[in-house]
């Protein structure tokens, strides 16, 4: 019976961009951000619509489940639910009114996922560059954060989103353009990139990941998408158009290894740099790095932890120091790992080890980065791993102070 069938207050379909799957409600709203990733995919994979279902125990709450036959029938003869669909804005959610801006941005930090360690001031002056359609470039090291910040701005501002990493791609003109094929029976045709359909989606995010380590090609087709006088993007292998017109309110955010030590990071085009509003991500401090990895890892020794994150700040201030003996810090990235080792019952030897050992060179023996490295790691694993016992040196020198 039609009659008893709980039906979904939202339907959606899922959508693959880039390596992301995305939901989006018939009426072209985006509901990724409420449906768990596994629950996308396989929607995706399995090729079916999902729907949003009140929870059974009351009105609170609700759940992402698959459309059944059963209930895509009983949709069908249902009005009252085709009527509420309808009602759902049609269009995205980007504020216009100066005063509803303001509001956002100073709002936003309420956005900013708990595990995203990035300060106010950054995070509301990345989502005003994404809300007033700046291009922007989040620079900084490796591991510091740039491609989890851009993310997470590309989700808060709840906007279309592109994904596309340019220092994976081999071919960038497939990439931004496209390709011309031949088959017998049509001959020649061009086949257009995703990412012409994104910039002629309007107010859609286009995260542009890597642009340092992409290839010049791909510089030299994004200038003029870039620039804001011109913003349009030159398809020359496509036979019946030329241009196609970067769509209104389309942001783009790129993220960028600049002046760090990668040799595969090209140094970027004075150019194109300058169509980018910068954002700055900072290194952690070292209470900063302490807070995420405790709040990562509550049930870790806070000792342990809290000297890991003393032993990535001592190599961080090493390699800006003048007479640096090495020539990069340990990322966060490589702390995160670090820590998750240390909660899976590996010691901070054995997981320092495995995790920040292999990052720094051994040529050069006990003058070489990696003993620099060790050296530093040592102290805290016997500080760190046992408190309450003296070495046989410390015994020694202990003794001797006393006398
Ligand atoms: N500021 C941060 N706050 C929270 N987690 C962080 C931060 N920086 C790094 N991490 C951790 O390190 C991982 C890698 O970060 P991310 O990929 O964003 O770095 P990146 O700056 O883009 O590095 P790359 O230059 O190599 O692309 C994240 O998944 C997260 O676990
Ligand atoms: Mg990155």
């Amino acid at each position: 019976m039609a009659k008893n069938i709980i039906l979904p207050d939202v339907v959606c379909k899922v959508e693959k961009s880039g390596n992301r799957y995305n939901a989006w409600s018939t009426d072209g709203v985006k509901y990724t951000s409420e449906i768990t990733s596994g629950c996308r995919k396989n929607a995706f994979n399995g090729n079916y619509l999902i729907g949003r279902f009140p929870s059974s125990n009351g009105n609170k709450g609700f759940a992402w489940r698959k459309i059944t036959d059963k209930v895509a029938s009983a949709l069908e003869n249902n009005p009252s639910l085709n009527t509420s669909i309808d009602e759902v804005s049609p269009s995205v959610e980007v504020p216009t009114d100066h005063a509803e801006v303001l509001n956002f941005i100073h709002s936003s930090y309420s956005l900013k996922p708990k595990m995203l360690m990035m300060s106010e001031l950054k995070w509301k002056y990345l989502v005003r560059s994404g809300v007033r359609g700046k291009n922007i470039m989040m620079t900084g090291p490796a591991g510091c954060g740039k491609t989890m910040a851009a993310k997470s701005v590309v989700n808060s501002l709840d906007r279309p989103d592109y994904y596309f990493n340019l220092g994976a791609t081999q071919d960038p003109r497939g990439t931004l353009i496209g390709n011309t094929h031949f088959d017998t029976k049509n001959g020649t045709y061009f086949s257009e990139s995703l990412f012409v359909k994104a910039i002629q989606t309007p107010n859609a995010v286009i995260l542009l990941d890597e642009l340092s380590r992409a290839h010049p090609d791909a510089w030299n087709i994004l200038m003029t998408v870039l620039d804001y006088g011109q913003r349009y993007l030159r398809l020359d292998e496509a036979a019946d158009q030329s241009t196609v017109k970067v769509a209104d309110g389309v942001t783009f955010i790129a993220t960028a290894n600049i002046g760090n030590e990668y040799t595969s990071t090209r140094v970027m085009d004075k150019a194109l740099m300058d169509r980018f509003t910068i954002v700055e991500m900072d290194v952690l401090s070292e209470d900063d790095e302490s807070s995420l990895l405790n709040m990562m890892f509550p049930s870790v020794d806070t000792t342990v932890l809290n000297n890991v994150a003393k032993i990535a700040t001592l190599t961080r201030s090493e390699s800006n120091s003048d007479s640096a003996r090495i020539t990069s810090g340990i990322s966060t990235r490589t702390t995160v790992e670090l820590c998750g080792l240390l909660y899976d019952g590996f010691t901070l030897e054995e997981a320092a080890e495995v995790s920040i050992y292999p990052q720094y060179d051994s040529t050069g023996g006990v003058d070489s980065e990696r003993t620099f490295v060790k050296q530093i790691v040592q102290k805290f694993c016997d500080d760190g791993s046992s408190d309450d016992l003296f070495n046989e040196d410390e015994m020694a020198t202990a003794d001797e102070d006393t006398y």
